[in-house]
């Protein structure tokens, strides 16, 4: 198991997703003579993970049955323990398409937080590229380089402890692309020109407020980047389910024969079909997303 690579069997060390139900999911270190509790009963590693299939269902000690998924990032983001605010799949898609993040990719992002994001980036640009992350929190840099190493995507990464507005990203001249998700991002812009490549690459920068944004926004045109937008992404997701429609009621059907007794009319006639619905409720803006691009200099 990697969470850039696809393995087929559970092994020892792997960290596997139970899947409980559609809005329960945990994350699961597997480990010789290890056992997880679940409202099923307990899952024993030895027995019941090791050695087993990703996707099997398994039966918990109560009888119960769970999932046991192979990691992804979007698994990953809805179940990581979460150390700061955390990006979701849907911004997550829309920078790793915009970032044109491809294998082989060289990126550079801060903070680095619960390190939601820098699993996406990390599947995205495996198994040649590589991922400069600046967190200045020395616990979280910590803790996402102690998880990208139980994730064995630790090679595709360095993490660098420091405030990268005033110190940037360690590296000059070698990325295709930056991200910022900081409260001032326009502080690191300076820093994100001088980590780009000379032929140039792509800028993102996440910020809740307007007011960052224009701030953002300013830095880029000062600092001569181009094709600057601002955007963001609402998501919504519409229900599939069953409805019933009572039938109009035209009145009795016409006779088959001059002759024939009118059919009677049926009151309660219904129509079941399956439809989908558009959400009652939505989720709330999460935040702009600006992009930029470095032109060839
Ligand atoms: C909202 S979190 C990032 C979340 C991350 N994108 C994710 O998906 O998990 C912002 C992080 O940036 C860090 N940070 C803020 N300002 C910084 C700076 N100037 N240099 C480095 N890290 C910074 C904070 O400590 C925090 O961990």
């Amino acid at each position: 198991m990697s969470f850039a690579e696809y393995s087929e069997e559970i092994r020892d060390g792997d960290v596997a997703i139970v899947y409980l139900g559609h809005e329960s999911m945990m994350p699961v270190k597997v480990r010789h003579g290890g056992q997880t509790q679940t409202r099923y009963g307990a899952i024993r590693h030895s027995a019941d993970l090791i050695g087993q299939r990703y996707g099997a269902k398994v039966t918990c000690s109560k009888g119960g049955w769970v999932h046991v998924l192979h990691p992804t990032p979007e698994l990953w983001t809805v179940t990581l323990p979460h150390r700061t605010q955390i990006l979701y799949s849907t911004d997550i898609a829309t920078i790793t398409l915009m970032l044109e993040l491809k294998p082989g990719s060289v990126v550079c992002e801060s903070g680095t937080g619960s390190g939601s994001l820098s699993h996406a980036i990390l599947r995205s640009i495996a198994p040649t590229g590589h991922l400069h992350t600046v967190e200045f929190h020395q616990q979280r840099a910590q803790k996402a380089e102690e998880e990208f190493a139980e994730h064995r995507v630790d090679h595709l990464v360095t993490v660098t402890c420091a405030d990268v507005c005033k110190d940037g990203f360690g590296v000059a001249g070698v990325a295709d692309a930056i991200f910022l998700d900081i409260p001032s991002p326009w502080e690191a812009v300076p820093h994100a020109k001088i980590a780009l490549k000379a032929h140039g690459g792509r800028v993102c920068s996440f910020s809740p407020c307007m007011e960052q944004v224009q701030r953002t926004c300013q830095a880029l045109l000062a600092h001569n980047f181009e094709e600057v937008e601002t955007l963001e992404v609402v998501l919504r997701v519409h229900e599939v389910r069953t409805v019933s429609m009572p039938l109009p009621d035209f009145g009795p059907d016409a006779p088959a024969t001059p002759q024939a007794p009118p059919l009677p009319a049926s009151n309660h006639a219904t129509v079941s079909l399956k439809t989908t619905t558009p959400p009652r409720e939505m989720p709330a803006h999460t935040g702009y997303l600006t992009f930029a691009t470095k032109p060839r200099t």
